[in-house]
């Protein structure tokens, strides 16, 4: 229908996407055949089969297994490029996309393998469908802060690709607070600022994401309304929710999405922007999460106009460049 036409047609900026999230079981079955590694799958089918997840980290097991096959820069370019395809033929005309270093190093894999596939991926989206773009660089929050700094070591030589960093794995059981001295780092060397934080875990872990890691942006950030106080500051500065409602469901965030606070979140006047996430595996790309949400919720063409703005409103981009864009 119309309203559906509309937000397929609407451009847009994807502001919270794993691009090792995006890696299709087909794709890991190529990619285990060329590189020679053993899968604990017998087939697409028995893969797609274990993505019955009950929490994040039975979904983290599984995606960190997948993430095993790549091995060479034509592996991550090809992650990268299947993506941004996609992306572009759901009208994506900016992408801040997150990557995890720490699960290919620590398999023995460069950190330049890492990038300069992604990058190349990238740069070959912008010439060809004008997309824009960059990377922003996850800590493994599971992992020590120390093992954070040394990551960042590592990313030095290539400061000039980087948009941001970002906090991500298992959020339970590790507060932003551990990554406190990184951050502070990060920030000196002029990078942008974002984490994941009230997913899983409690509104507090938004609150001390802003105050102790200075974060620009919350990723996920839904339950930041179990706490009126800190939604009516998150609201009044205008730092953007990267919400990601089909993984909200698949990780049993909320029951079904008919439940989830999308709505609630909007009307709280907080600057929400619909993102996919970790699209192969909780079934839907940026626009499959947009017409879900819109046909459980009843959202209208108002609040389309409203998240196709905030995406760009809360990227970083240049003042001029967002201005042309909103
Ligand atoms: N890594 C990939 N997807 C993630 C998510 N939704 N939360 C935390 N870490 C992740
Ligand atoms: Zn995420």
């Amino acid at each position: 229908d119309t309203l559906h036409r509309v937000l397929r047609g609407m451009p847009k900026a994807e502001l919270h996407i794993h691009i090792e999230g995006s890696l299709e079981p087909e794709l890991i079955f190529a990619l285990a055949q060329r590189n020679n590694v053993r899968l604990d799958y017998a087939s697409v089918e028995d893969l797609r089969r274990a993505y019955a997840f009950t929490d994040l980290q039975s979904f983290l097991d599984i995606y960190y297994a997948g993430a095993s096959v790549l091995i060479t820069e034509q592996d991550f370019y090809d992650m990268t490029r299947a993506y941004l395809k996609r992306a572009h033929e759901d009208n994506v005309r900016h992408v801040e996309m997150f990557f995890d270093p720490q699960t290919h190093t620590a398999r023995g894999i460069a950190f330049a393998t890492v990038i300069d596939g992604i990058s190349r991926a990238l740069a070959d989206a912008r010439s060809e469908w004008g997309i824009s773009g960059g990377l922003i660089m996850c800590f493994l929050r599971h992992l020590s802060e120390e093992e954070a700094f040394a990551t960042l070591e590592q990313a030095l030589p290539y400061r000039d690709r980087l948009l941001g960093v970002g906090l991500d794995s298992s959020e339970r059981g590790h507060p932003p607070e551990k990554f406190a001295r990184v951050f502070a780092r990060c920030r000196e060397l002029g990078l942008h600022l974002v984490a994941h934080a009230g997913e899983e875990g409690p509104p507090d872990y938004i609150r001390t994401a802003l105050d102790l890691l200075k974060v620009e942006r919350i990723d996920h950030g839904v339950r930041c309304l179990e706490d009126p106080e800190l939604t009516r500051r998150v609201a009044k500065d205008g730092i953007a929710l990267t919400v990601c409602p089909l993984s909200n469901i698949k990780l049993c965030v909320f029951d079904a999405l008919h439940q989830h606070n999308m709505r609630a979140l909007l009307d709280a006047g907080l600057k929400v922007t619909v993102n996919s996430d970790d699209p192969a595996y909780f079934g839907g790309y940026i626009n499959d999460n947009f017409l879900q949400t819109f046909d459980a919720l009843g959202l209208d063409a108002g609040h389309a106009r409203q998240l196709a703005r905030n995406s760009f409103s809360a990227a970083f981009l240049p003042a001029s460049e967002k201005q042309k864009r909103l």
